[in-house]
């Protein structure tokens, strides 16, 4: 019998061949926001694993969006032909390639790739950082501008064309980032949005630019394709934005055509006292799922083969997206397959060790 992790999962004209997915993980390792032979390698392995879906890295729409100087970006045919190899060799290994596109807000401008700590000045090629409000991150953040209403529009714009350059590099899946206290987030959380414009005060306003964003992107994205949004469910924090407000905005999301809801937590301050353990935001892809009536994703600590097949079979989740176990074992679906007493492919290369 096939588990439910290794059951296929169809969503729009995309056949998911199992249930894996592998997270976005910056790896602070571009030059200029173009990929290089670190990312095709790191994501190529991943495939070769035998993940269904590897989502490229937090990937900026403009190049102030960027958190460090080493993020990826895509906002230019120099970047979008490098993505190139890279949605070709995920392909090439049945995997499908997805890319989360984003916009850092005010915890952008990050210096020492690799270690990105530090604000980094202007005068060492830092760049102005922008938000729904001028209230900093923290006093180790740079202080944002607040974002004219021309910016926010053209902001709209950024992202489809973002959109419009990765479906011609060969991706099938976008991912919006709305989590992590990014600048979607930063709209959405009363912690961070103080405006008194109609882009702040009420759940609706604060809803309003990702939303925006969200559609324009369900509209540029081809009809047979799927669109997911990561979210942070909760602020962890009295005042923030809650899980209640994140089914509300997770059935707009799929009033607008948005396949399924990639939920984690947390990011938009840096004191939220956050209870981390297994499987600990399990519990958000659940109720949204349950509650907005979308597909899930659930993400965080999800590390054993018994753990996910637990998760699916409890109707909790649709997929199982993982990070950090990806970098310990980037092979992990050709274990959690012998675990679970199920039949994968391997390269044939590698069939010898099987
Ligand atoms: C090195 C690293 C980079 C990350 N970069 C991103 C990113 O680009 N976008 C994002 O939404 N989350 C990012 N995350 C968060 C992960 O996608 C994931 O949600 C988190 O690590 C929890 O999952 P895990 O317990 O399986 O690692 C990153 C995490 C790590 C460890």
């Amino acid at each position: 019998m096939t588990s439910q992790l290794f059951t296929p999962f169809k969503i729009r004209d995309l056949t998911l061949k199992n249930r894996i997915i592998v997270a976005p993980m910056c790896q602070y390792s571009a030059v200029n926001g173009i990929p290089n032979n670190w990312h095709l390698v790191h994501l190529g392995s991943r495939a070769v694993g035998g993940a269904a879906v590897i989502i490229v890295e937090a990937t900026a729409v403009e190049t102030i969006g960027r958190i460090s100087d080493g993020d990826l970006a895509l906002y230019n045919k120099v970047q979008m032909n490098a993505f190139k190899p890279i949605t070709e060799f995920i392909k090439e290994h049945d995997a499908i390639p997805a890319i989360q596109l984003a916009h850092a807000g005010r915890k952008a401008s990050r210096g020492e790739t690799l270690k990105h700590e530090r604000l980094l000045s202007i005068d060492e090629g830092g760049w102005e950082v922008v938000a729904p409000s001028a209230v900093p991150f923290n006093e180790r953040y740079g202080m944002p501008r607040e974002l004219s209403h021309q910016e926010i529009n053209e902001l709209v714009e950024s992202f489809k064309h973002s959109a419009r350059l990765a479906l011609e590099a060969g991706f099938e899946i976008i991912e919006l980032h709305s989590a992590h206290g990014y600048l979607l987030h930063e709209f959405l959380s009363p912690l961070s949005n103080m405006r008194t414009d109609e882009y702040g005060g009420s759940i609706e306003n604060r809803m309003r630019f990702p939303l925006m964003v969200a559609k324009a992107l369900r509209e540029t994205w081809p009809q047979n394709l799927p669109v997911f949004v990561r979210i942070s469910a909760t602020d962890w924090s009295d005042g923030g934005w809650t899980i209640e407000d994140s089914v509300i905005y997770s059935r707009e999301l799929k009033k607008l055509g948005i396949d399924l809801i990639d939920a984690s937590t947390g990011g938009v301050i840096g004191t939220a006292k956050i209870p981390v353990g297994p499987g600990y935001q399990v519990q958000f892809a659940e109720r949204i799922k349950k509650e907005a009536d979308i597909a899930t994703g659930a993400v965080g600590m999800i590390t054993e083969p018994k753990q996910a097949e637990e998760i699916l079979k409890e109707n909790k989740a649709d997929v199982i997206i993982m990070a950090r176990e990806f970098l310990r074992e980037p092979y992990w679906p050709i274990r959690a397959a012998h675990e679970l007493g199920d039949e994968i492919k391997v390269p044939a290369q590698y069939k010898r060790a099987y």
